[in-house]
């Protein structure tokens, strides 16, 4: 069965949607079931100011990601990358064994997006620098 605080999450969610001008995007598909998450984050100083996720998975792909959000939000980018897909399913309490693989989708999205804002700084970064 699944916790309280997983049905809390998949019944109203946090942070749904698209963030038009994100600074990131991570998207990763889950190889178990085929379902999709995506996640968009806006970097200012270092922290991840805003964050929203789109995720065409089952309850408890949705939980995780939407635990994820909540667990990030006002973290530095330093302090988002320690977070793992395990730390996101205690956080919400464990998940039934048969769903560990839902898990797997949350903390590995935000890495992408992570990465996909660094990617995107280095990219701009070094125009006319020599170094
Ligand atoms: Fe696909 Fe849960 S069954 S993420």
């Amino acid at each position: 069965m699944y916790s309280e605080k997983v049905m809390e999450h998949f019944t109203s969610p946090r942070n749904v949607g698209e963030i038009p001008d994100a600074d990131g995007i991570g998207e990763i598909g889950n190889p178990i079931c085929g379902d999709i998450m995506r996640l968009y984050i806006k970097v200012n100083n270092g922290k991840i100011e805003d964050i929203k996720f789109k995720t065409f998975g089952c309850g408890a792909a949705i939980a995780t990601s939407s635990m994820v959000t909540e667990m990030v939000k006002g973290k530095t980018l330093e302090e988002a990358m320690k977070i793992s897909n395990k730390a996101v399913a205690e956080a919400l309490g464990g998940l039934p064994p048969n769903k560990m693989h839902c898990s797997n989708l949350a903390a590995d999205a935000l890495h992408r997006a992570i990465e996909d804002y660094k990617k995107r700084r280095n990219g701009q970064g070094n125009a006319g620098t020599a170094s």
